[in-house]
């Protein structure tokens, strides 16, 4: 075999290769990312990105995304570098490709001041994750849920004795630094910018509207992030049962009988569709899990309006309790992820000592970015 060779991904001579090579890649999951023609799409929002391919004679065979940022770990900060997007070709598997790419990308992020890397991967994705922690010396480290649900075609009744505030950007960044800066594990710094970015769709709040806000003792409040203007979606493989009760419930809506019954059908999904991310899932006091329940469906109102909008996805802690209190659909679309994280070095780090922070229990709250997703 001719040498690999590793570069810096170029737009004009590799766009089409590389999408080529995603598509021809599945990881796992039912749902197959679609990236519409935009290969950086899932990094490009991130304030400092690269993206590498694997070239074989003149054929892309790999391709890696890696993004910058600087986090809230334990009680200090870090600059972290987040993996993601490593796909190698079906017929060039075992070649040491992936390795190669990863200790590429690693080099960047050191080059950058990176102190950790880390990547998310299906807990089930056997091959990334012996190819990380056996090859590679990441360690597993948390392991959040990801929560999916399906927009109906009909708005979900909102409690008239609870009220939803719409915040201004302002007003959600010190929020989020008051109340989850310290609590959430990494929580990053430039919230601000995440929070004022065109896909970020608003931050809302939820109270009973006998305690105004801000003074309410349950509260919850929740982030959109307009998803489906970054990639798309598509079904893989997913069980027949499912399949066969999507068909049917659509069918029973087309003839029209549905609005008889309180049955919510299906969307659909058999076509590309777009989705909404749920981020910065905060609550406090004792109605806040019930105040989440009343957000995630007011997200679902607006979905419901937009017609690309066929799914609601959120990433919480594993420990996180507000998981009871975001729908989703528990036994197809939902599962859980596994981050595995390295020491590479940088200003904090030594090269390969675990963090004492990731050794520790993980807090019950995790920040998911929703620029990384
Ligand atoms: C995961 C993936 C990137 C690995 O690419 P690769 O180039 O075949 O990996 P490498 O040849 O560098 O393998 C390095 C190590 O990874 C592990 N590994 C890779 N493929 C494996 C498999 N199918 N089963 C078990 N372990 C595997 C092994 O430890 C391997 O070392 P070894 O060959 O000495 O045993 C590739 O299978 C892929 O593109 N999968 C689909 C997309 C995906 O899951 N991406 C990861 C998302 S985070």
């Amino acid at each position: 075999m001719s040498p690999v060779t590793i570069r810096c991904f170029d737009w004009d001579r590799d766009r089409q290769a590389a999408e080529e090579l995603d598509v021809s890649c599945e990881v796992g999951s039912p749902l197959v990312t679609v990236t519409m023609g935009d290969p950086l799409c899932r990094v490009r929002n991130s304030p400092a990105y690269q993206m590498l391919v694997a070239e074989l004679g003149s054929k892309i065979v790999g391709v890696i995304r890696g993004s910058i940022k600087t986090v809230i770990v334990g009680t200090t900060q870090a600059t972290v570098g987040y993996i993601l997007g490593l796909r190698v070709s079906p017929l060039h598997r075992r070649l040491g490709i992936a390795f190669l790419l990863v200790g590429a990308i690693e080099k960047w992020f050191s080059s950058n001041s990176v102190e950790y890397a880390y990547m998310a991967t299906q807990k089930t994705n056997l091959p990334s994750i012996n190819l990380f922690t056996n090859k590679l010396n990441y360690i597993k480290f948390r392991q959040p849920v990801i929560l999916v649900n399906t927009v109906g075609r009909r708005p979900i009744p909102i409690p008239s004795n609870v009220t939803v505030i719409n915040l201004t950007v302002d007003e959600a960044t010190s929020l989020y630094n008051k109340q989850m800066r310290c609590s959430a594990e990494f929580f990053p710094l430039d919230i601000d910018s995440i929070l004022k970015n065109n896909l970020s769709l608003g931050t809302f709040v939820a109270c009973r509207k006998d305690e105004s806000w801000p003074t309410a003792k349950s509260w919850a409040v929740i982030s959109v992030w307009n998803s489906c203007e970054v990639f798309k979606l598509r079904l893989g493989r997913v069980p027949w049962y499912f399949v066969a009760l999507a068909k049917l419930s659509r069918l029973i809506m087309e003839s029209l009988l549905l609005p008889c019954f309180k049955l919510r059908a299906v969307p659909d999904l058999f076509s590309v569709f777009g989705f909404y991310f749920l981020y910065g899932l905060h609550g406090e006091g004792p109605h806040a899990g019930l105040m989440m329940e009343v957000l995630c469906n007011f997200v679902h109102n607006m979905a419901v309006k937009v017609k690309d909008s066929e799914m609601i996805v959120a990433e919480l802690g594993g420990n996180d309790e507000l998981r009871k209190h975001v729908p989703h659909w528990k036994w197809i679309f939902s599962s859980e992820d596994l981050w595995c994280i390295k020491a590479l070095g940088g200003e904090g780090g030594s090269q390969g000592a675990v963090p004492e922070w990731a050794k520790a229990a993980a807090p019950p709250e995790l920040f998911v970015d929703p620029r990384e997703i």
